[in-house]
């Protein structure tokens, strides 16, 4: 059916700022709001209490998601997490465990590396479990329970508003999963429930920084790469960034985990390649401001993501500073990816790019 661009510019445009409804629209299918629980809307059809791995391929934003989701599974339900780029997983030839879940994640649930993932998967003893935007795909109907992205068509072929329901939805396992194998107490799961439910407020507020983001987009479509860095659930939102930017304006950009920094990318710091550093005020704030300051001594442009408590407290002064809404921060990431979005979407549309249709790529890659 015909999906119109309304008054945005672009169907990337517009896909941002619907991000924050259809994360409300997404959680409403997995929160008992009210009582403070999570409900999935495939009931207690996974034995996550017998599990003995959760194994994730995709591809894409779809894998950073994943990414971002392992943190979660590990540290919410102590759940052990093993995850690939499909295209990697399909051929490996990984053994895989008895009781396992292995967990595939597509918008279009068309994908053909993570489709024959799920096959080998399948075939492998494992139950299969999807994460996908789109319910009648391929993927969603060779799986043995589908957990449904209400992102709503996505037209842009760089991936918004679905990586976001994706971890909205992955938010929302975990702590189903952490309730099923007791990790996580009943007032613990109603705190979390009640973050989950404060975010689409919070990311109307992210979205209020377009302005700041657009005149910062100037100085970035100047530079000939990019390095973006963050730690924890940050380092995959440093990767999605990276690829954002890479995607739509051509510009080279470049995620690493802050802590890596050392062991490679330091050689490249000089005055003329911006750093992006995603840095919420978490429990890895200070080692994140540390490696902010060996950027800043080799005269490396730092562009930093955080919040006020982190922009007090960073230690140096970067060239910019995207001060967020304070929040917890285990689900941030959901907020957080929106200003990582509006940097990639105004620099390439300063540019002149195509952002909607960038060249070479596809919305949906069925052969591999
Ligand atoms: C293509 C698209 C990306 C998407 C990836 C995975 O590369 O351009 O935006 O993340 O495929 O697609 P999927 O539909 O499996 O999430």
């Amino acid at each position: 059916f015909l999906v119109e661009k309304g008054n945005h510019r672009h169907f990337m445009a517009k896909e941002i700022y619907e991000q924050p409804e259809v994360v409300g629209h997404t959680l409403t299918q997995y929160l008992d709001m009210a009582a403070g629980k999570v409900r999935l809307p495939f009931g207690d059809k996974i034995d996550w209490k017998g599990l003995s791995r959760l194994t994730i391929g995709a591809c894409g934003t779809s894998y950073y998601a994943g990414l971002i989701a392992k943190y979660w599974f590990e540290k919410l339900a102590r759940l052990p997490v093993e995850i690939d780029v499909a295209s990697e997983f399909r051929y490996r030839e990984a053994p895989l465990p008895e009781q396992g879940l292995a967990l595939f994640v597509s918008q279009s649930g068309e994908t053909a590396d993570t489709l024959a993932g799920l096959r080998y998967a399948r075939q492998n003893g494992q139950a299969i479990l999807s994460v996908v935007n789109v319910p009648t795909s391929t993927i969603a109907r060779e799986s043995h329970a589908v957990a449904q992205t209400l992102a709503g068509p996505e037209i842009g072929v760089a991936s918004t508003k679905a990586f976001v329901c994706q971890l909205a939805v992955f938010a929302s396992l975990a702590l189903a999963a952490a309730r099923a194998r007791g990790t996580l107490s009943a007032e613990d799961e109603a705190g979390h429930v009640q973050n989950l439910i404060s975010l689409p407020g919070l990311m109307a507020r992210a979205l209020e920084l377009e302005p700041q983001i657009e005149q910062l987009s100037h100085k970035l479509s100047r530079a000939k790469d990019v390095l973006y860095l963050g730690r924890g659930t940050s380092f995959p939102l440093a990767l999605e960034g990276a690829l954002k930017l890479k995607e739509i304006s051509y510009i080279h950009a470049e995620g690493y985990p802050a802590g890596e920094l050392k062991h490679g990318p330091i050689a490249l710091i000089d005055e003329d390649m911006p750093v992006i550093v995603v840095a919420p005020h978490d429990a890895l704030f200070e080692k994140t401001a540390s490696n902010m300051q060996e950027v800043a001594a080799r005269g490396g442009r730092i562009i930093l993501v955080t919040d006020a408590k982190g922009a007090a407290e960073c230690g140096i002064e970067p060239e910019a500073t995207i001060v967020m809404p304070d929040m917890d921060p285990t689900f941030a990431p959901i907020v957080y990816a929106l200003p990582i979005q509006m940097i990639a979407y105004q620099t390439a549309v300063f540019m002149g790019k195509d952002v909607d249709q960038p060249r070479n790529l596809a919305k949906s890659v069925t052969v591999e």
